[in-house]
């Protein structure tokens, strides 16, 4: 009885152990709508992304009602496998101006240690994007309810196309093209990442808008793309070991259209045998705004370099920080 029972045992433990090292591996398939858990189309364009605990909270536009979305939250272990959170921003209900007057772009959500609170940027624009203004909501709780804060000019500076970037000492910047998408805005927030505090114009004259920055020891590297409307454009690459100053010359990364994408977000996902990065997209108008594509890519950067190719699908594993091409893909 007692060898049955440790035989059974084994098999459990043996069971076990397979299933949750094959639960570590997802497969991340590109050029397709996702769909959540509950199988519902996921709506997070522009997205916006934290890391919490174990998993991966992403806030983006909700375009299924085109010029007025709202923002949709999602979260996951894998990045692959998507629990609906909430629309934890609504036309109409989160500000009267939501929906009529103005729409909000682009969402980036912080979590600011020093109040504990969970802070979103965005772009907060009219129509005829005009307004060129920025928003700011508030969340004692990562999945909300979220309050307006503020809109405007951040520093009285016009700004479109935006994102966040934290430092290693928790100093929170808003990064934004600005001044009619003539130059990108590095802005320093405040402690409580609540408002701008200070302005650093950046490839002055550039026309540069979506970028993306991510740390890699001592270096930064920013994506960015052309201003080009909805149309993708070469995505390119700045390095620079200041974030204020010294940023090489824009240098052309993928193909000539990144891919047909404009990037959203890059992810650095550490685990426990390696680090991988990854470059988060959006096919806008695939074909129509609310069908856009979020595309996501694995980036190299190591030796100092940043490449990255296209790739119809790879496997991810968060646990380990590790990715390898599907058989489809070689
Ligand atoms: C490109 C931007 O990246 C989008 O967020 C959006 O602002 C469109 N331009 C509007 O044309």
């Amino acid at each position: 009885m007692n060898i049955l029972k440790s035989s059974f045992c084994t098999v459990c433990t043996l069971l076990a152990t397979i299933f949750s090292t094959h639960a570590q591996w997802v497969t991340i398939v590109n050029g397709q709508m996702w769909t959540d858990t509950d199988g519902n189309e996921v709506q997070a364009h522009g997205a916006g992304f934290l890391n919490l605990n174990d998993t991966w909270y992403m806030i983006g536009e909700d375009r299924t009602d085109r010029w007025h979305p709202d923002v949709n939250m999602y979260s996951s272990k894998d990045l692959k496998t998507w629990k609906f959170e909430g629309k934890i921003i609504k036309n109409g209900v989160s500000h009267p101006d939501l929906g009529s007057e103005r729409m909000i772009e682009r969402p980036k959500l912080l979590h600011c240690k020093k109040t504990g609170k969970f802070v979103i940027w965005c772009h907060w624009e009219s129509r005829n994007y005009g307004a060129s203004e920025a928003a700011v909501f508030v969340s004692d709780s990562i999945t909300g309810p979220y309050k307006y804060h503020w809109s405007g000019r951040p520093l009285g500076i016009k700004s479109r196309d935006c994102n966040v970037f934290v430092d290693d000492d928790d100093t929170a910047y808003f990064i934004s093209t600005i001044e009619e998408n003539q130059h990108l805005g590095l802005f320093k927030l405040s402690d409580d990442y609540l408002s701008a505090v200070e302005c650093t114009e950046l490839f002055k004259w550039q026309r540069r808008e979506a970028p993306a920055i991510v740390k890699i020891k001592n270096t930064y590297h920013m994506l960015s793309s052309a201003c080009t409307g909805w149309e993708p454009s070469p995505c390119k690459l700045s390095q620079s070991d200041s974030l204020s100053e010294g940023w090489s010359e824009l240098r052309q990364i993928g193909n000539h259209n990144a891919f047909d994408s404009q990037p959203a977000s890059i992810l650095k996902i550490g685990g426990t045998s390696d680090t991988t990065y990854l470059y988060v997209g959006d096919r806008w108008m695939d074909p129509g705004l609310p069908e856009s594509k979020t595309i996501i890519l694995p980036i190299d950067f190591s030796d100092g370099n940043c490449q990255f190719e296209y790739i119809e699908s790879f496997n991810l594993n968060i646990k380990e920080g590790t990715w390898q091409p599907t058989d489809a893909s070689r």
